[in-house]
């Protein structure tokens, strides 16, 4: 199943509810070939607006950060677990979850990225697929919250950006 493909069936997935009552499904976004992908939650309400994931406040926060350390947001490919919004944006049901993995799993299997990047919850409910690094993070909107968070998160942004060179180098 090529990319196309497969955002058409996310335009008209209905494999859950969450699809009643939104404006976009939201598939993801970036380059085919992209080395780096990040991985969220589900989108929220400017998401849900515009189609495109992280648009909102917290990934305005989370483009600048990565922009900080050298990292080109449009360098990276960007999607959630869940590709519809939830109502009052709430965290996605476990059924949720389940209907919409079979898109993330195809997404890996077609861009083949060496580093995924698990932000916040996503981190537990993504399968792990052998020969691809693994990085969990703080959700953007966690750090943007509270100062802990937000260390850890600079820490963690900046331990990726390494990574990141040196797999440029390989
Ligand atoms: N938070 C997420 O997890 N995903 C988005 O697309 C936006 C905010």
């Amino acid at each position: 199943m090529a990319m196309d493909n497969l955002y058409m069936q996310v335009y008209g997935c209905k494999r859950c509810q969450l699809w009643q009552g939104t404006k976009h499904a939201v598939p993801g976004e970036g380059p085919s070939n992209a080395k780096v992908m990040i991985v969220g939650q589900n989108p929220g309400a400017e998401e849900d607006e515009t189609g495109r994931p992280f648009v909102g406040r917290a990934g305005k926060y989370l483009t600048k950060a990565l922009f900080e350390y050298g990292i080109r947001r449009e360098d990276l490919y960007i999607t959630n677990i869940v590709k519809h919004t939830s109502p009052k944006n709430r965290k996605p049901y476990p059924a949720e979850v389940g209907a919409c993995l079979p898109y993330l799993q195809e997404q890996i299997r077609l861009i083949q990225p060496q580093i995924i990047v698990l932000l916040g919850a996503s981190a537990k409910e993504t399968p792990r697929v052998a020969g691809i690094k693994y990085f969990e993070i703080v959700h953007p909107s966690a750090a943007m919250r509270f100062t802990k968070m937000r260390e850890k998160f600079r820490k963690q942004i900046t331990e990726l950006s390494e990574q990141i060179r040196q797999t440029q180098q390989l």
